[in-house]
């Protein structure tokens, strides 16, 4: 039933990021107020539209805890802030474990001393690690080689902890690769800096940025490039929703893959974009990228059993087309936003 959530609130932490923003969307769509919490270090105050915000950064336990108080009568919490900048985290180790796991700490001892219980997490494909098995299932090991994804992980193990020791019920979204943007324009990928495919794969082919590199020709794959499971981020969002519709069914815990199961080529990307915006995407070819994975896509089955959701928006079209939409929308109107407003 649709009318489940409404006049819920469910905070958004992380809300003004970019899955974040869509995620308050849909929850709003569905007539609950999504209440984000950010500390706008790479989330944007334009991306807040749907709901109040509170400017919190999890490292700051009693910041925390002041602003979950506020808001203790919360339905659910879904927690998607965090580093994400797979390369920075190697350098960088100690924030990225600061940022994730001490701010996921925080969160969860603000949840706990509230008995604040629903949890939806934003845990990522990258806690797999190397693995040849195609597609990957949830009951795969995970054996992270980032600094990212072991920080994801070591979330997902604290959580479990959680759940056992203390009653908390969650939901773990292993994600795959978030692509796409809502489909009115308003909100979509802003990464700064940017290192996803297709979104500088748009630039180049809009000619707002010079020739782009495809890391790596020489994969054991059809056309020598590396495989993704591309999945649009309104489905990401609708994932969500069917999480929080699970809750109210009585689901106390699960772990889902996000993806749509279909892997497509950095160079399949390329002809995809061509073939939606008309034009060419100027690359060279330029040795592998450190940490990549030759191909990495899901077995969305759990997702389906566990919570009702397939990907409907995932089309590498609509994917394409969604997000062209956005970017040319957003350079054509780039002062658009204030001064202030990052
Ligand atoms: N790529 C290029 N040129 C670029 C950028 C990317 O060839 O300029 C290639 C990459 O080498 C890779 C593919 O495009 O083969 C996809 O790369 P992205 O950076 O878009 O995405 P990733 O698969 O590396 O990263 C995604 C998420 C991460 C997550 C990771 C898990 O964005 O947050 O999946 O593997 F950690």
């Amino acid at each position: 039933m649709d009318d489940e959530l409404t006049g819920q609130k469910i905070i958004v932490v992380g809300g003004a990021g970019y899955i974040g923003a869509h995620v308050c969307k849909a929850v709003a769509d569905k007539g609950a107020t999504p209440i984000t919490f950010d500390n706008f270090s790479s989330g944007h105050k334009h991306a807040v539209k749907w709901g109040p915000f509170e400017t919190v950064d999890l490292r700051d336990k009693p910041a925390t805890l002041a602003a979950f108080t506020k808001h203790k009568d919360a339905h659910a919490i879904v927690h998607l802030a965090s580093s994400i900048e797979v390369g920075i985290g190697e350098k960088d180790p100690a924030g990225f474990y600061e940022n994730n796991v001490v701010g996921a700490l925080n969160l969860l001892e603000a949840m706990r001393s509230l008995s604040l219980r629903n949890l939806i997490f934003s845990s990522t494909c990258a806690t797999y690690g190397e693995t040849d098995q195609m597609p990957i299932l949830e009951s795969q090991v995970q054996n992270p080689f980032s600094v990212y994804g072991k920080t994801k992980l070591t979330i997902e193990h604290m959580i479990q902890s959680y759940h056992k020791a203390y009653g908390l019920t969650y939901i773990t979204l292993r994600y795959f690769n978030a692509s796409g943007a809502d489909v009115s324009g308003e909100i979509g990928e802003e990464h700064d800096p940017e290192t996803h495919l297709i979104p500088i794969a748009l630039a180049a082919a809009a000619g707002l940025r010079g020739r782009m590199k495809i890391f790596g020709t020489d994969y054991d794959t059809p056309d020598g490039t590396c495989i993704r499971d591309y999945i649009h981020v309104s489905d990401i969002a609708a994932a969500h929703l069917c999480g929080l519709k699970a809750f109210a069914n009585g689901l106390t815990h699960s772990k889902v893959n996000i993806g749509t199961g279909k892997g497509v080529s950095n160079l399949e990307i390329l002809q995809m974009i061509e073939k939606v915006t008309g034009k060419a995407v100027p690359y060279d070819n330029a040795p592998r990228r450190d940490g990549d994975l030759t191909r990495l896509y899901a077995d969305p089955k759990r997702a389906k059993e566990a919570l009702g959701f397939t990907a409907q928006h995932s089309s590498l079209k609509n994917i394409i087309q969604t997000a062209w939409n956005f970017h040319s929308k957003r350079w054509n109107l780039k002062n658009v936003h204030g001064p202030d407003d990052k």
